[in-house]
């Protein structure tokens, strides 16, 4: 039993950066492939339409996008659909997988024209690799370097059109240079529950299932705003009808399974119910730095910064200070404990 449990938190972590396998095959099944079917991001959707019909009707490449958001919001899902709009193949990879500016080389001078080459995680790309995609980006052009030291040469290629796709989770640590080199930046908010609601009722007919309006609002109302959670708490209840009988995924089996897999009234987790939990019983409310908070709960400190302090903190329950992290009063009433009376960052008035 723990070890399921244990399981499932781990699993559940790599999944909000979007791994294994199995949940990967699991998406790929639930990702809309154009812009009428991607729903919510108004705002994302109104830009990159018109620069993608611009591109079209001038037959060039579309310029380079960068889509910066927390993890699960549909970034990879746009890049897909970039390329599918344009008509033209899609490239992946990611700032971590380039190791050498030679890898970034041999990707750079395999493009075709008009392809889209996409980079997740471009904020993890090493430097030297970096400073060849500005010329790449701008001038359309690689220095391939043969030889070292004094007697070395660089060669320059010509690379065809293409679009640069990136993504981040962390907008803020991409140099000037590189932000500055992106035609446009996409700013993906977390999803309201009414558009939430919709893509988990799209989700279920594409997996076959029924479900209720109550119970997709429900779902909808507790994934943290993110379609990644919905699509994975949507599985859980089709999973807890199919086994209890259920024909139609209804309220009741959907609060029951939210019960069962610990997630709350306001969609927190075992994880972020444990950092508020060491905020309070191991320093005294805060404030608290992420690196020693994620050490506290056993967690890395990207998951703390990228996926839990976020949502804690637009919940309301977590405030970030100049000195760290605290708890707010509202993060103490959530966890059914009395805010101290003494409290000099929130006094009580
Ligand atoms: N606007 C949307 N409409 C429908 N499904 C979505 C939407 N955005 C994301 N999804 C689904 O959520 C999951 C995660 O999306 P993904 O593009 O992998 O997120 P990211 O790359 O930002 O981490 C995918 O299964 C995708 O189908
Ligand atoms: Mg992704």
């Amino acid at each position: 039993m723990i070890d399921e449990e244990d399981n499932f938190s781990y699993e559940q972590r790599l999944v909000d950066q979007g791994s294994t396998d199995q949940e990967r095959a699991a998406e790929a099944a639930l990702r809309p492939k154009t812009l009428a079917d991607f729903i919510g991001q108004d705002t994302v959707k109104t830009q990159l339409k018109l620069v993608l019909t611009a591109a079209k009707e001038r037959g060039d490449a579309a310029d380079h996008v960068l889509l910066a958001g927390p993890p699960g919001l549909g970034k990879t899902t746009l890049a897909m659909i970039i390329a599918g709009e344009m008509n033209t193949s899609l490239r992946l990879t990611s700032g971590p997988a380039i190791s050498h500016a030679g890898d970034l080389a041999a990707i750079l001078s395999s493009l075709q024209e008009g392809d889209v080459l996409f980079i997740d995680e471009i904020h993890r790309l090493a430097r030297p690799a970096e400073e060849m995609l500005y010329l790449a980006m701008e001038d359309f052009r690689v220095d391939v370097v043969v030889g070292k030291g004094p007697g070395a040469t660089s060669i320059p290629l010509t690379l065809p059109p293409f679009t640069l796709v990136g993504a981040t989770t962390r907008a803020g640590l991409l140099p000037a240079p590189l932000r500055d080199r992106f035609g446009f930046t996409a700013h993906m908010e977390p999803y309201q529950p009414e558009d939430l609601a919709l893509i988990v009722k799209r989700s279920a007919t594409l997996l076959g299932a029924k479900i209720t309006e109550e119970a997709a609002g429900e779902i909808a109302r507790r994934s943290r705003g993110t379609p990644r959670v919905a699509n994975r708490l949507l599985r859980r209840v089709i999973d807890f009808a199919l086994v209890n009988g259920h024909d139609t995924c209804d309220l009741e089996a959907a609060q029951a399974t939210l019960e069962l897999f610990e997630v709350d009234e306001m969609g927190l987790d075992r994880l972020d119910r444990a950092v508020l939990h060491a905020i309070v019983e191991r320093f005294r409310g805060g404030p608290v730095g992420a690196g020693t908070l994620a050490v506290s709960v056993g967690e890395e400190r990207e998951t703390i910064e990228e996926v839990v302090e976020p949502f804690l903190v637009r919940a309301g329950l977590l405030a970030r200070t100049q000195r760290g992290r605290v708890i707010t009063p509202k993060g103490y009433d959530h966890l059914g404990l009395a805010a101290p009376q003494d409290n000099a960052l929130f006094p009580l008035s």
